[in-house]
């Protein structure tokens, strides 16, 4: 069983290749749970509610909250379906909280690895996708989507979604063995395609 994690900007198309992935594994008799973060568990959906109510300006208050419902997520659903052989895809996980409260809120990287290791542990993504994609195409996105909630982490300017696209191609360079970047600004089967041939490259070695 495996622990796959989707990162990358909102409207990247996270949720859609989420639940493709999953449909793919399960057809070939995988048993596989999708989840996302922040959330998961009763309790971490009542801290996603709280963050997402209005912006918590302090990051370190905001990244606390993060690990705490991460923990409860871990705890709860992550591990216990993994010991149980069940494969996890997750939509977003801790290099979310390193890119959007850590390169771009500020907060010390080594101060969220020590955090992080203390409150949530060790467990770390087998492989993890990062959706890339333009800013100005994920502004378009996030605007024509109707049915969305919209919150605020969305309505920022391109600026704000040109940075957090860096941060995750920062994180990509650095843990190049786990994270591997998607061009999502392709036809959704496209992208579908990619993503299932680097997982089956996964369950090969
Ligand atoms: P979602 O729209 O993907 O469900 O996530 C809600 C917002 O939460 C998203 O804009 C990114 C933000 N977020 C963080 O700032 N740090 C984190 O660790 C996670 C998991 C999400």
């Amino acid at each position: 069983m495996y622990f796959i994690t989707f990162e990358g900007c909102d409207g990247s198309g996270k949720t859609t290749q989420v639940s493709l992935l999953t449909n793919h594994l399960q057809s070939r008799g995988l048993k596989c749970v999708t989840t996302k973060e922040p959330g998961g568990t009763p309790l971490a959906q009542e801290i996603r509610s709280l963050l997402l109510k209005s912006e918590i300006k302090d990051p370190i208050t905001e990244f606390a909250l993060l690990s705490a419902a991460r923990r409860d997520h871990i705890t709860n659903l992550i591990q216990p379906s993994l010991v149980q052989g069940i494969t996890v895809i997750c939509d977003r996980f801790f290099d979310s909280s390193l890119v959007y409260q850590g390169l771009k809120k500020g907060l010390d990287l080594d101060f969220m690895f020590d955090i992080h290791k203390k409150v949530v542990g060790a467990l770390e993504p087998s492989l993890t996708f990062l959706l890339d994609l333009a800013p100005e195409i994920i502004i378009e996105r996030l605007q024509r989507s109707a049915n969305r909630e919209i919150n605020h982490y969305d309505a920022q300017p391109v600026s704000f979604h040109k940075s957090i696209r860096e941060g995750f191609l920062l994180l990509a360079e650095k843990f190049s063995s786990r994270i591997v970047v998607i061009n999502a600004d392709q036809p959704i089967e496209n992208i579908a395609k990619e993503i299932f041939e680097k997982f089956s490259m996964l369950t090969k070695t």
